[in-house]
């Protein structure tokens, strides 16, 4: 599977965090009058809505000033007595080899239960005395059981970025992915996720993934909640209908394309359909209507669109017999969307080694590409000898040969 967009393109240093600047320079000066004496305030207290860059700004300052940095958060707060042995590490004077330390506690509004109380007493125990840096980050300074807590904090407010922070951000991870992206396309994902930085690239990912470009009309299906709702209702019509006929109607229900429709049924099949033989009588409906899919995109013949859906809405309908019914089961957006990995220049570059292995093998284009071309991906990448004897064969072009050993399959 891929790796999560925001962590591959975590910002490792202050300055690729975007937005913020002045709590940045706040809590940057504040660790570093450390090094000349203790502040009057021992703890930092960073706030603010999620995904915007609170913890990430630690861990680059940390990484910038060259500090240890140890972190904790919400799962090691069950109880008051962990806190209180996290939290000491801080009133420790400086590290083993004389390096300096930053002790983070994360997400503390995760301190609940039994660890609530004595949690945040020994949080406040250690801020009075801290001998390090102590930093502390919720989303809500003040809930009221923060109220003396805070008392002892240097209050740092972090604030959404703008629209246009949260694009430069967008910009940096497409560069690093290699896509074109319109600024409509990236203006529309900022805009809807509510300038939280975390789910505006988790939506790239699963927008972009795969492409070498992405368009507004790419990203403008998603436009509103609303259009959620009637993808939603459209997986409830394909999974749950009673009728053909009924299943049939989701097609007009739906605004998106049929390869996006597809990817939702595909991918939300197994948790609607969990009883084994109801799931293969729905894959094979899917990939009878994978095969039409396949046959318009060589011969153009849309007519055969009318197979295409019908397949996946009626014939998917129709495979629910015995799968219990248990209650309600969210829908997924789709998350590997497939057919957006194979871009034009690798749909490009397989069908011109599918016919030189065509001329050799005798067999179609298509077959090479589908039956052929994986093996020889295979031994390409594992065996230098008989590649040279391969390349020489099939009159493989340098392209052609790196492609083979170096493309992600
Ligand atoms: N200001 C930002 N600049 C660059 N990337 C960001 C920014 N904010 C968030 N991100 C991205 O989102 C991910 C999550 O950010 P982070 O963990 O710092 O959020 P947070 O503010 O601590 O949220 P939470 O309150 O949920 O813990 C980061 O790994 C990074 O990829
Ligand atoms: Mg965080």
């Amino acid at each position: 599977m891929y790796a999560a967009w925001t962590v591959k393109h975590k910002p490792r240093t202050l300055s690729t965090v975007v937005g913020n600047r002045e709590a940045i320079e706040k809590f940057r000066s504040w660790v570093e009058s450390w090094s000349k004496r203790v502040p009057k305030k021992r703890a930092a207290f960073l706030y603010g809505p999620p995904g915007i860059g609170k913890t990430v700004c630690v861990e680059a300052l940390a990484h910038d000033l060259n500090m240890e940095l140890v972190e904790k958060n919400a799962s090691d707060y069950r109880t008051a007595e962990r806190v209180q042995r996290f939290a000491g590490l801080a009133s420790q004077y400086g590290t083993l080899f004389g390096g300096r330390r930053l002790v983070l506690l994360d997400e503390l509004d995760g301190v609940t239960g039994t660890a609530d109380r004595g949690g945040i007493r020994a949080v406040i125990a250690v801020a009075k005395d801290a001998q390090c840096p102590l930093v502390l980050i919720a989303n809500n300074a003040y809930n009221p059981r923060f109220a003396t807590l805070r008392r002892h904090c240097l209050l740092i407010e972090f604030k959404r970025p703008t629209t246009l922070q949260v694009i430069k951000y967008l910009k940096r991870v497409c560069a690093g992915e290699k896509i074109e992206a319109e600024e409509r396309a990236l203006k529309f994902i900022a805009e809807r996720s509510g300038r939280d930085v975390r789910s505006a690239v988790n939506d790239l990912q699963a927008l972009a993934q795969g492409r070498d470009r992405l368009t507004y009309e790419n990203v403008a299906w998603l436009s509103s909640r609303d259009r959620k709702e009637v993808i939603f209702s459209v997986m409830k019509t394909i999974f749950y209908s009673r009728s053909c006929a009924e299943a049939k109607r989701a097609v007009d229900i739906a605004d998106v394309d049929s390869d996006m429709l597809f990817q939702w049924v595909y991918e939300n099949a197994p948790y609607q359909l969990t009883h084994p033989s109801d799931l293969a009588k729905a894959m094979e409906a899917l990939s009878q209507a994978d095969l039409y899919r396949g046959r318009i995109r060589r011969t153009q013949n849309w007519k055969l669109m009318r197979y295409v859906y019908d397949f996946m809405t009626a014939g998917v309908a129709m495979a629910r017999e015995k799968t219990k019914p248990s209650g309600w089961v969210p829908y997924r957006f789709p998350q590997r969307i497939r057919w957006l990995g194979r871009t034009k220049g690798e749909r490009q570059m397989k069908s011109a080694i599918g016919m030189k292995i065509k001329r050799k093998c005798h067999v179609s284009s298509i077959v090479a590409v589908k039956e052929i071309l994986p093996y020889i991906r295979i031994i390409f990448e594992n065996n230098p000898q008989m590649r040279a004897g391969i390349t020489k064969w099939l009159d493989l072009d340098d392209t052609m040969v790196e492609y083979l050993t170096h493309a992600k399959t």
